[in-house]
């Protein structure tokens, strides 16, 4: 599998061990469900407009890096309006969660239209998941971790529901390591959330504090702002 991307000189050490990363704040804003669900209740009729098309080619690259195979269980974390749902092999059982009934609504019809009968959806919060330990081969969160108010919760129940030797999969914008873009993206993180995310939150301590170690680290979308996250599960849990 590909790892670290060569145009980021950051390597695994440093976005594991960066020295205050396991205890600095992630991002300038702070968000409750309660803001987050209102918003994805405004966003529900217009997001495939708006976060489709441009979001889409690390969606494509993240179910490559998936690598599902046939009976493979996965979780997709915010699974919004269902726009990965047709995305995923027949031959694999798909749960997708998400907080907001009227995103849940807009995925309910898109799998009856299209028939997706490997793809049941449930409301849950993704900071508490009622899967037990070890239930999921894969799973997946994108564009999730910057619209929730703990992130790095998130990432631990994410961990917890996966079987050792399963992948947790993130794609997600993260701060960038450049000075000037970053001083930028804290700026505009507090008016960012208000169509649906942080434009700040820290790659290094998000990683760190979560204790994921990332196999990959890749930029995807264009501009390539993005970053797609994979990480094996490993036996120690
Ligand atoms: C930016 S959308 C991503 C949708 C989809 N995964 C995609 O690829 O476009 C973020 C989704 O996460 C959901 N969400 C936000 N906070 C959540 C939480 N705490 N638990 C579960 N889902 C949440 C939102 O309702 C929204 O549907």
């Amino acid at each position: 599998m590909a790892l670290f991307e060569p145009s980021d000189r950051r390597g695994h050490d440093e976005y594991i061990s960066s020295s205050d990363a396991a205890t600095r704040a992630l991002s300038v804003t702070a968000v409750e469900n309660d803001f987050v669900a209102g918003v994805y209740e405004k966003l529900s009729s217009v997001y495939d407009w708006i976060f489709g098309p441009t979001l889409h080619p690390g969606r494509l690259q993240a179910l490559q890096r998936m690598g599902i195979r046939e009976g493979d269980r996965v979780l997709e974390v915010g699974v919004g309006t269902g726009i990965n749902a047709a995305l995923y092999p027949r031959t694999c059982s798909v749960t997708g969660v998400d907080l907001s009934d009227s995103m849940l609504e807009k995925a309910r019809e898109r799998v009856a239209r299209k028939g997706l009968t490997n793809v049941r959806l449930l409301q849950m919060d993704a900071a508490c998941l009622t899967f037990p330990d070890n239930s999921f081969d894969i799973v997946y969160a994108p564009y999730l971790v910057s619209v929730v108010p703990d992130p790095v919760q998130v990432a631990r129940e994410m961990r917890r529901v996966c079987r050792p030797g399963g992948r947790v999969v993130i794609l997600n914008h993260f701060r960038s390591s450049n000075f000037l873009l970053s001083r930028a993206e804290r700026l505009i993180s507090p008016f960012t959330v208000h169509i649906g995310f942080k434009a700040d939150l820290d790659l290094p301590a998000f990683l760190a504090q979560a204790d994921l170690q990332p196999v990959s680290i890749e930029k995807v979308n264009v501009p390539p702002i993005w970053s797609l996250v994979t990480c094996i599960k490993g036996a120690r849990g």
